[in-house]
């Protein structure tokens, strides 16, 4: 270790706690090279590039980081899928599109904390042997995309980025690109397809980008608070990360939460921390009755507000465990008093918004039908039947479609009719919901 570490967060609750990748959120003039390197920035480069490139591999596999942007692939393990030195260009990608309903940390790490992103990259780029790396930025971040560009500007001038990185031999070019605001665009293969200019459709896999991904050449792509991440395990140790968190889900998790909680927002806090504190401590509790948690952005199934779900640690494997998933961390709280129908199609909108036609089961089954049967159903002009057709039309498109946009969308369907079947059934036989449709909390008015 090259520093001494903050103190690892074991409980969020500690008043002492030392946050880490949001440690400078919020700081006046946090986001210039200036403020960064006061407090140590690119000293963990300076390690990494003093080191063999395996060697920073191997530490990110014991750090036990997981990858971020949903999915929780282990991070490590998928640096070493990257081909050794092979003469051909490599490539590493930052996944800065958070696109998905209930995400939002991704852009205060851009737009406050430019530079952490940056020592990230320098360092991935390095472990993988990757000469050149692109943060792929959703179009409508556009001060985040400012800040970045102003940072990589800063570290070229002072010989951070470009050739000779830090006075090594590693040369290492960091562009911003921005995208035009699409979800798709956040599929790590569309991205790609994006970046080179093509309609930004998903790719078949395999092969995976590590063997061909933009332009065919070797490829890793990974999230911000993923590469963030990486920062603060180079400067402080593995072990320093491993200390923090429960079971396999190790290290510190930017949670997000939204809906009506007296203070929405974003909380670092270390991974496994449960429901419970999220909402009641750090968010000051619910403002009003809540039936539903949504826990880790719009695509994971929703769980019911009670004892046992709110007592959960918020790691992959216990979400997991009770059919939903971790997702981003975006817990979203929906309220009793807002009608689950409409709730549900304010999202199935968005997804069918956001398909992008390659494939039939999303573009005709929710993007066509899915959205349309529930538009008649909030409208109350649904019928009885309508409630089975949309469970039917779900199983036609369940791990049927080309990525896994359409598979998100049922995540929502599947889950409130599940839970809340009789909100539906009223509504279908009745054409009247059993709550009112209008909810300032998740922007669903009828239309
Ligand atoms: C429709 C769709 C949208 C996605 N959007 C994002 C996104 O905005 N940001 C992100 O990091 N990952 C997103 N992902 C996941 C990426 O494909 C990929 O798994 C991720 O960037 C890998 O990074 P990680 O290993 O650091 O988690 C999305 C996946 C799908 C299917």
């Amino acid at each position: 270790m090259t520093a001494t570490a903050p103190r690892p967060i074991t409980s969020g609750l500690d008043p002492r706690f030392a946050l880490s990748l949001y440690a400078h959120v919020g700081e006046q003039g946090s986001w210039t090279l200036e403020s960064y390197r006061a407090r140590g920035g690119y000293q963990a480069a300076r390690r990494a590039l003093s080191m063999d490139p395996d060697r920073i591999i191997d530490e990110v596999k014991a750090s036990g980081l997981r990858g971020r942007g949903g999915a929780g692939f282990a991070t490590g393990l998928k640096w070493s899928f990257m081909p050794l030195k092979d003469g051909r260009q490599h490539y590493l990608l930052c996944n800065a599109d958070e696109s998905e309903p209930g995400s939002f940390k991704d852009r205060y790490l851009m737009s406050e904390d430019p530079h952490q992103l940056i020592e990230g990259m320098l360092i991935a780029g390095y472990a993988m042997r990757a000469t050149v790396g692109y943060i792929y930025i959703r179009g409508e971040y556009i001060l985040a995309a400012e800040r970045l560009e102003g940072a990589i500007s800063e570290a070229r001038a002072a010989g951070i980025l470009g050739s000779k990185v830090l006075g090594s031999d590693f040369d290492f070019q960091l562009q911003v690109h921005r995208g035009a605001g699409a979800y798709i665009c956040g599929e790590e293969t569309a991205l790609m397809n994006s970046l080179e200019g093509l309609r930004a459709n998903p790719r078949l896999k395999p092969p995976f980008p590590a063997a061909a991904g933009l332009y065919g050449l070797p490829t890793t792509i990974n999230n911000v608070e993923t590469l963030c991440a990486v920062t603060h395990i180079l400067r402080y140790g593995a072990s320093w990360h491993a200390q923090m968190g429960s079971g396999k889900s190790l290290g510190s998790k930017l949670y997000q939460i939204s809906g009506p909680v007296h203070r929405p927002g974003v909380y670092e806090l270390p991974m496994g921390t449960t429901f419970a504190e999220l909402i009641e401590d750090w968010a000051g509790g619910p403002t009003e009755p809540i039936k539903a948690i949504i826990p880790g952005g719009s695509s994971c199934p929703m769980l019911p507000y009670q004892q046992d779900i709110l007592d959960l640690p918020m790691d992959y494997e216990a979400v997991a465990a009770k059919g939903s998933m971790l997702g981003t961390g975006g817990v979203i709280l929906i309220p009793q008093n807002y009608c689950i129908v409409n709730a549900t199609w304010n999202l199935v909108r968005f997804y069918a918004h956001e398909s992008c036609g390659k494939c039939t089961p999303c573009r005709e089954g929710i993007a066509g039908w899915m959205v349309h049967v529930y538009e008649k159903l909030v409208r109350g002009q649904g019928r009885p039947e309508d409630v089975d057709l949309i469970l039917d039309m779900s199983d036609n498109i369940a791990g049927k479609s080309f990525c896994a946009l359409a598979d998100a969308c049922l995540g929502p369907v599947q889950s409130s009719i599940a839970l809340f079947r009789e909100e539906y059934d009223h509504l279908a036989s009745t054409g009247q919901p059993l709550y009112p449709r209008q909810s300032r909390w998740l922007g669903g008015g009828a239309r």
